[in-house]
């Protein structure tokens, strides 16, 4: 008898829900041939929860969410909301009181898939950035004097804790020792100009690489080369950690050279709570409600909720379907340059997958 899985579903606004509902057409195929169960409970937070009864998140909502035993998230994000209020008092609100202070965002070009690196193929795209999630220039540290006035002052702390860093550290490390390819961690920082935030991340890397990972190669880029060894050399990367600022922007220029938003997928981890995935591209509203856009990504976070809940086999098998849907099917990532519809591709992923 396989296991029973508790997920809280967050469509919320958008594609989100399209995007979902592939994903868990998906998740029922895997859940069928492998034997584990899925028990779903969905919540309507986003934009339009907003809308109607301006409130982000209701009240005892977080304890809710902390039941469960991962959370399966679309997009938040609404043209008609001002930015700032969803992303703070959703998506931000989710990662810090879940204290998921891992997002992990595997950066992997598939077969098929069209990079705009020329002469880089799957064999030289494929890394993970571990993003600090709970820190950093997010904490919404600061404040604003005089505001309005000439003598306007408007200060944002990038907060670094020995221990939010260590354990960021740690997860990084092991997770390159258990990926097991070029068994190499890259910090990515910036400590010829921010001398005290990664003064910290720095002395941490190393004491802690010295001491507990002696097998791992330890390596440093300011996140400037970063980015641009990223577009010209990306196979020297195994796996990349950094802060909440940089791991932002950086797993933008990773996701477009895996493809796109239309493929990439993320997951806010905690690994003592409750972890979120969702696809990293947000909500399209222009794309909402025409079956156009791709699946694909949240495809992909329904597969890294899997492989981290333990169905590797179940993981595997998705991963395998949408490599062959990207290698023989899918004539372009872009929403409505697919060749075929949202469900079409979910129906083909499915199929791929189902006993
Ligand atoms: C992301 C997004 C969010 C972030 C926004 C929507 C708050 O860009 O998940 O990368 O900055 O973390
Ligand atoms: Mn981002």
């Amino acid at each position: 008898m396989g296991k029973t899985y508790r997920i809280a579903v967050i469509p919320g606004d958008g594609t989100g829900p399209e995007v979902i509902s592939e994903g868990l057409k998906v998740l029922k195929s895997a859940s069928a041939r492998f034997g584990f169960t899925l028990d779903l409970t969905s919540y309507d937070f986003g934009g339009g929860h907003y809308k109607r009864t301006g409130e982000t998140l209701p009240a005892g909502a977080i304890d809710e969410l902390k039941k469960f035993d991962a959370i399966y998230l679309g997009a938040i994000g609404h043209p008609d909301v001002k930015p700032g209020i969803l992303e703070k008092g959703i998506l931000l609100a989710l990662r810090f009181s879940l204290d998921q202070y891992i997002n992990l965002r595997p950066v992997k070009l598939y077969p098929g898939v069209w990079t705009p690196l020329k002469d880089k193929g799957p064999e030289e795209i494929d890394f993970v950035v571990v993003r600090e999630n709970t820190e950093g220039l997010y904490t919404g540290s600061g404040g604003i004097l005089k505001k309005g006035t000439p003598d306007e002052v408007a200060i944002q702390t990038s907060i670094n804790t020995r221990k939010g860093v260590e354990r960021c550290l740690r997860f990084a490390f092991e997770l390159t020792r258990n990926r097991n390819r070029k068994k190499t961690l890259t910090l990515c920082g910036k400590t010829n100009v921010l001398t005290y935030a990664f003064d910290l991340w720095e002395r941490a890397f190393h004491e802690i690489g010295a001491m507990d990972y002696p097998d791992i190669k330890r390596e440093y880029a300011h996140v400037d080369a970063t980015c641009m060894w990223m577009v010209k050399n990306p196979e020297w990367f195994d796996v990349i950690v950094t802060d909440n600022m940089f791991g932002d922007i950086i797993t933008d220029l990773g996701a477009i050279i895996q493809g796109g938003m239309g493929i990439a997928a993320g997951g806010n981890l905690n690994p003592e709570g409750v972890s979120m995935f969702e696809p990293i591209g947000g909500s399209a509203p222009k794309y909402t409600g025409k079956n156009v856009i791709n699946p694909l990504a949240a495809i992909c976070a329904g597969q890294m909720m899997m492989d981290y809940l333990g169905e590797k086999d179940a993981a595997d098998a998705i991963e395998k379907a949408v490599m062959r849907v990207t290698g023989e099917k899918l004539k372009s990532l872009a929403a409505g340059k697919m060749g075929y519809s949202t469900t079409e591709v979910g129906d083909m992923v499915a199929s791929l997958v189902a006993p």
